[in-house]
């Protein structure tokens, strides 16, 4: 092809090019059984490694607990799972077909990913209801002609999880008016209107009381099955009260994994948690102590 055809080619008016097209993101698919894998992930700040060659399997369905040390690389393992950090090394896949290191930001949320921060971030000046319908609607700007056309399907999906968060009772209140752990419940429940199949939770009762933190556990147990659900969490009570598998991270890669009774007595974590700072011994003799 000549240069004058080329050209011809390229703005033709009927011509698509790829890359102006919407990508599709491929339908998850769990076939195997896994939901995510992250193989030799590595990433460095400054030259100081954070995560290095960390290898971890997440289940279709699975409840996993993930605990380390402070700076051990947990919420960095979030990060990247997300997409807000990306590896300098190492490979993330959702399932068998979705390469999260080829999605952006909004691409990994649309193909199933949610994310709930240690602080929570509800529409305190709206109601618990509105609160849901607006994570429903994703684009604020969009809401106030949505409140219009709620279909009734729309309205169910509402009131489902007003149930699962058990908020159906405070559905008219301000959001600002719920106590601390229901703002972490309303939030988990904005999550799930986008009918994530991996949420991504960390420290979720940091400041809860006792009871709170008993609801939560049941709500993310309760959770789990339907999706997968990852928690990181220093509070040992709350891991154990949750079960499932929990995976140790030190140094940036997996020091142990299994369940709760063999972590708390594998040498290799006591030893970590025992050399660690003061709040990490602390934590690792309530773990002991079990
Ligand atoms: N964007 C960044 N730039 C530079 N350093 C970073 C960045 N993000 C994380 N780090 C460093 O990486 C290390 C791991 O941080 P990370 O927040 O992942 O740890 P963590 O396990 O979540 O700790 P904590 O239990 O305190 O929440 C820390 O030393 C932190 O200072
Ligand atoms: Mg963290």
């Amino acid at each position: 092809m000549n240069g004058l055809a080329a050209v011809r080619e390229f703005t033709r008016r009927d011509r698509v090019f790829d890359f102006m097209l919407p990508r599709v993101v491929p339908e998850l698919d769990l076939s195997h059984g896994t939901i995510l894998y992250l193989e030799d992930i590595t990433v460095g700040f400054d030259g100081f490694t954070v995560l290095d060659r960390l290898n971890l399997y997440i289940g279709a369905g699975e409840l996993r607990c993930i605990i380390g040390p402070n700076g051990a690389g947990k919420t960095t393992l979030m990060d990247i799972i997300t997409g807000k950090t990306r590896p300098d090394f190492g490979s993330a896949w959702f399932g068998q077909r979705i390469d999260l290191l080829r999605l952006s930001e909004e691409e990994i949320v649309q193909a199933g990913i949610g994310r709930k921060f240690q602080k929570p971030t509800v529409f305190e000046q709206q109601s618990v209801f509105d609160n849901l319908e607006l994570s429903m609607a994703g684009d604020k700007r969009v809401w106030p002609t949505l409140t219009a056309s709620l279909s009734a399907a729309q309205r169910e999906r509402i009131e489902e999880v007003l149930e699962v968060i058990g908020l159906a009772d405070h559905r008219a209140l301000h959001a600002g008016a719920l106590s601390h752990g229901q703002k972490q419940w309303l939030e988990i429940g904005m999550l799930l209107m986008q009918r994530p199949r991996l949420l991504l939770v960390d420290e979720p009762v940091a400041g809860m009381s006792h009871e709170e933190m008993d609801r939560t556990a049941e709500l993310l147990t309760n959770l789990a099955g339907e999706r997968s659900v990852v928690v990181v969490e220093h509070d040992m009570d709350f891991v154990r009260s949750i079960a499932g598998t929990v995976t140790v991270l030190h140094q940036g890669s997996v020091l142990a994994e299994g369940p709760m009774d063999e972590i708390q007595s594998d040498p290799k974590v006591i030893e970590v948690y025992l050399g660690g700072e003061q709040t990490a011994a602390a934590s690792m003799t309530k773990v002991a102590a079990c």
